[in-house]
């Protein structure tokens, strides 16, 4: 197959699933969870009511959404076993290796692990939601000499995360700003991870398994590892006098910039735009207004030079800097938020399940006789 009889490289622009969780319009920059504003979301909902919101359809009541928090709160706890496995890994492992350990980890101690009904799937969302952020605070905890802190049966998921990561309650403002992040990152439609999770279910393998691949897939640096790499970025330019010196060079040497550029938005991600505001005010509070401002000359001298526009992961940079996120917890903050709208992706994949199965076109040697190895 050529490109004319059907090669899509990348699958750009391939419809791959009906979904009724996201939608995300590229052309005018919108994107919605079950038909609310994302910017609506953002401001006035909790991540408990995103998550209700995408695992059942509906916003929940009071009552539900009262239920849910004490769910969510019960399945904090992590298994002993996984916490000992973190003990013996090397202190250098990348977190989201980690994460992806853990993912398969949990599903080793899940009730429900080979159960692929509608209900427990929804549980096991509930469970890995909740666990997730237990193991990520608690293996950067260990990887740090410190002890896990144990998860509170009172915070909210977004403050109970940022106290378990530094074992002190979190401030207002701080826990808005994480909350409201985590519901930014997440769904987002058929991007290369929540598609790897969809394409791992659809053979029939369980919810913890596809889980454990969508981490694989987040980590690579053209999907959530880019974050990281801004926040690198931005300290290595380090000053907002030497960003346009910086973007010059790296043109020149036709480096990628991350945080920049978008499979599906080109006039705008819609997300960035939220993330700017909150970068702005995380970073002037935090008394560190240089890294907002020297992302914002980033963002005009890229824009400028190359048209590119910022993604989620640009301004969400000095956001979680400046909130206190380590660089290198950034993409599994994200997993934090994003495995909402995995384990979504996932019930609707059970829901109406077909192997994904697409084809290669082949453009090795033609058919050859095999030489035997003393003929060689
Ligand atoms: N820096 C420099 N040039 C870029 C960038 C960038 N960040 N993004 C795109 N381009 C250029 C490419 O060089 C290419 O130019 P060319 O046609 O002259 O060769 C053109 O724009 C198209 O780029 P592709 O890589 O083909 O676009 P694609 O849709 O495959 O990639 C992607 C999208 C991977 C996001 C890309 O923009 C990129 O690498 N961005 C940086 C990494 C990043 O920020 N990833 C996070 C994405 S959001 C998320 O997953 C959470």
């Amino acid at each position: 197959m050529s490109e004319a009889s059907g090669l899509i490289r990348g699958l750009e622009g391939v419809i791959a699933a009906e979904t009724q969780l996201c939608d995300l319009d590229g052309v005018s920059g919108r994107l919605a969870y079950r038909g609310y504003d994302i910017a609506d979301l953002a401001r006035e909902a909790t991540f408990e009511d995103v998550a209700y919101l995408l695992w059942h359809g509906a916003p929940p009541t009071r009552a539900e959404l009262g239920r849910q928090e004490a769910e969510l709160i019960a399945a904090r706890p992590i298994p002993d076993a996984l916490i000992a496995a973190y003990r013996l890994f090397p202190k250098a492992v990348d977190p989201m290796r980690a994460l992806q350990a853990g993912a398969a980890m949990l599903g080793m101690t899940d009730p429900d692990t080979a159960d692929n009904s509608r209900a427990a799937n929804l549980r096991k969302a509930l469970r890995l939601t909740a666990q997730f952020a237990t193991a990520i605070c608690a293996h950067h905890r260990i990887r740090s000499g410190k002890e896990p802190v144990a998860p509170s049966k009172d915070l909210s998921h977004a403050g109970n995360f940022l106290y378990m990561l530094t074992g002190e309650r979190p401030s207002p403002v701080n826990t808005k700003a994480f909350d409201a992040s985590l519901t930014l990152y997440a769904e987002h439609e058929l991007n290369a991870s929540t598609f790897t999770t969809r394409v791992i279910a659809a053979t029939l393998s369980d919810m913890h398994s596809a889980v454990a691949g969508g981490v694989a897939a987040l980590k690579g640096t053209l999907h959530g590892g880019a974050g990281e790499a801004v926040m690198r970025t931005l300290m290595e330019v380090g000053e907002v006098a030497r960003v346009d010196v910086f973007v010059d060079q790296a043109l020149a040497a036709k480096r990628r910039l991350m945080g920049f550029g978008h499979r599906v938005y080109k006039a705008g991600d819609p997300r960035a735009t939220i993330l700017r505001g909150m970068a702005e005010q995380a970073c002037r509070q935090s008394s560190q207004p240089k890294w907002y401002d020297i992302a914002v000359r980033l963002h005009e001298k890229v824009n400028a030079a190359k048209g590119l526009i910022p993604n989620v992961d640009f301004y969400s940079a000095p956001l979680f800097y400046s909130i206190g996120i380590p660089v290198d917890l950034f993409t599994p903050v994200i997993a934090a938020g994003r495995i909402a709208g995995w384990t979504a992706n996932l019930i609707e994949q059970y829901d109406d399940n077909r192997l994904i199965r697409p084809r290669a076109e082949y453009v090795g040697p033609k058919r050859r006789p095999w030489v035997p190895l003393e003929k060689r």
